[in-house]
């Protein structure tokens, strides 16, 4: 294959300030100088897969503005194949950040030209598909954009998954998903009210959706992760780090995985070596601008 991952999804401007603590409703509070970064899920991925060392594809969607080419320079620069970042139809994506003095984030985005990213712009990038071992979705782009993706994959082309924002899953989505990767809000989300507090019956509960694998990421406690219905639920743990801005985090964890799975490794192994890419993104400022490279990485 040409490309070890393309990315389906969205990219943003990540418009952030830090605050001491988040506003509640009807409240005004004073943040640091605002910091513009590039970010949104999918692109995120790209440069996270990229900066690592694999040959990485995005197919994507940005405004024909300075966000827009914000995005494409940091793709760009990180060895990215943009050929498949369309522009135009609506501003870029913008995500509207505050990250708290632990270093923990809430987003709001406003998807603009993500949303615009068309089943018809899936089909237009066939070849892209046909040249990529593991394609990679999220859920800022429209759901009838993911389920064009399915059916846009290549035979023996393995789909990852992370349903976030959460919505509902066509059973045609979940069933290719290998894996799905969630964190506690998606999972909790997926499972419904029935969800209970312990992340390993998550795991077997997220089973019945269909997914082929599971991985649940549970932050500076690592990830639990089953390799099939049956198979144990194996907990692989993160390294130790200061977080500093989480932003992002579980995306680079996310390429780093789907990466790993391109090359052949078994899910299992492939996780132990993304909480180490995730570790290490949570202790810089900014999503894609936090990303290691190899020589980067906390020890396992
Ligand atoms: O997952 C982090 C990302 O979520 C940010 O970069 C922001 O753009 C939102 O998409
Ligand atoms: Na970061």
């Amino acid at each position: 294959s040409d490309y070890d991952l393309l990315v389906v999804g969205s990219a943003n401007a990540d418009l952030v300030t830090r605050v001491e603590r988040r506003p509640g409703a009807g409240e005004t509070v004073l943040g640091s100088d605002l910091a513009v970064h590039p970010g949104g899920k999918g692109a995120n991925q790209a440069v996270a897969a990229a900066r690592l060392g694999a040959r990485t594809a995005l197919l994507a969607r940005v405004g024909d503005d300075g966000h827009g080419r914000l995005l494409l320079e940091s793709q760009r620069a990180a060895g990215v194949a943009v050929d498949g970042v369309l522009v135009g139809g609506a501003p870029t994506g913008v995500a509207l950040i505050t990250v708290d003095p632990s270093g923990d984030n809430s987003i709001v985005v406003s998807p603009g030209a993500n949303a615009r990213l068309t089943p018809a712009d899936v089909r237009g990038a066939a070849p892209l598909f046909r040249a990529a071992r593991v394609v990679s979705a999220q859920l800022e782009i429209p759901l009838a954009t993911v389920v064009e993706t399915v059916r846009a994959l290549a035979p023996g082309s393995r789909l990852v998954l992370n349903p976030s924002p959460p919505a509902a899953l066509p059973a045609e989505v979940t069933a290719v998903c290998d894996p799905l990767i969630v964190n506690e809000h998606e999972a909790r989300f997926l499972l419904g009210g029935a969800a209970g507090d312990e992340p390993g019956a998550w795991a077997r509960g997220l089973f019945a959706l269909g997914p082929r694998s599971v991985v649940i990421t549970l932050g500076s406690a690592g990830a639990l992760v089953a390799e099939g219905p049956s198979a144990p639920v194996v907990p692989v743990p993160s390294p130790r780090v200061t977080a500093v801005d989480t932003t992002g985090a579980g995306d680079a964890f996310t390429a780093a995985l789907a990466w790993r799975l391109s090359l052949g490794e078994r899910l299992v192994t492939a996780a132990a070596y993304a909480v180490r890419v995730g570790a290490a993104a949570v202790t810089r400022r900014g999503a894609q601008d936090s990303y290691p490279t190899p020589d980067e990485l906390p020890a396992g």
